[in-house]
């Protein structure tokens, strides 16, 4: 039988698991990611400021850290759940982002009033805040930190991750006009998205599901998979067994199984968003 031809360099970065140097010295594509960029407890490094009367925690790469130079033109247009830039995990994630490599930037989608850390405390109206913050009081805050991210801060491509009620806006911004939507998006456990939202949208998508997750279940996953196939956009869905709607944000670190999983998603975000920008 024929031995199929390997070059040393693929059999080296299969051995060594990294990233393999070109022939002019430079990281080649498809690098590895070292999941200890991945802060989940600790104190955030970025700051928040005031752009057009909406807050934004912006956090920014090491100058000196190899992976920010090859991705300088590109930046992540973080977009939280509905606990907002007030969660510690959701600064620590922009963090993270940073640490990988890119300017990384989070707006404040509630107006300084998101869901409480536990919703379930009395008085919360879970049906009255998700009524208050719909698409039309939403999107202009995305739309607003997405030209600040190109006109202010020069990013030329804007890479969008989103995690549960901020999912649904990766997918709204990867429709449109090319300035006015993000380049490449990463959904987690998103919720609320439209057929339509999904069908609309003119740029690559990865999904990370989770296993129990009444917000998108198994019908709504599958359902996903298959109009995202017939977007004819690159796109990629993960699940992950042992999870709970929210975890690639808010996983039990004490589980292994959680632990991994939220490891993965955020490694499978900074992975995709590296395919359209290194
Ligand atoms: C700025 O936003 C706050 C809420 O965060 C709002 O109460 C205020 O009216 C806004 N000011 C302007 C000038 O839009
Ligand atoms: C929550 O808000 C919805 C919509 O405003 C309202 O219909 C419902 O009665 C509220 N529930 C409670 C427990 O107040």
């Amino acid at each position: 039988m024929p031995v199929p031809s390997i070059s040393l360099l693929s059999i080296a970065s299969v051995l060594f698991g990294g990233a393999a140097a070109g022939s002019d010295g430079k990281p080649q594509s498809c690098q590895a990611v070292d999941a200890s960029i991945l802060a989940s407890t600790g104190t955030p490094v970025g700051e928040e400021i005031v752009h057009n009367n909406i807050t934004m925690y912006i956090s920014r790469p090491d100058a000196n850290d190899v992976r920010t130079e090859p991705r300088a033109r590109a930046g992540v247009l973080y977009l939280t759940d509905v606990f907002g830039i007030a969660l510690n995990e959701n600064k620590l994630l922009v963090d993270s982002f940073a640490r990988a490599g890119y300017l990384a930037l989070a707006p404040d989608l509630f107006s300084g009033s998101p869901a409480p850390g536990d919703i379930n405390v009395p008085g919360f109206n879970t049906t009255e805040f998700l009524a208050r913050h719909g698409p039309d009081v939403t999107d202009p805050v995305v739309a607003t930190a997405l030209a600040y991210m190109r006109d202010e801060l020069g990013v030329e491509l804007v890479l969008a991750p989103g995690y549960c009620f901020g999912g649904r806006y990766v997918f709204r911004f990867l429709a449109g006009d090319r300035e006015a939507r993000v380049d490449a998006g990463f959904a987690a456990h998103p919720s609320m998205v439209g057929d339509d939202e999904i069908e609309a949208i003119a740029g690559p998508v990865s999904v990370a599901a989770a296993e129990n997750d009444a917000l998108l279940t198994a019908e709504l996953r599958s359902e996903m998979e298959s109009l995202l196939g017939q977007t004819g956009r690159p796109y990629q869905v993960t699940l992950f067994s042992g999870t709970q709607h929210g975890f690639a944000v808010r996983a039990d670190l004490e589980d292994a199984e959680q632990r991994f999983a939220k490891e993965e998603a955020f490694l499978q975000a900074v992975r995709w968003f590296d395919r359209f920008v290194v």
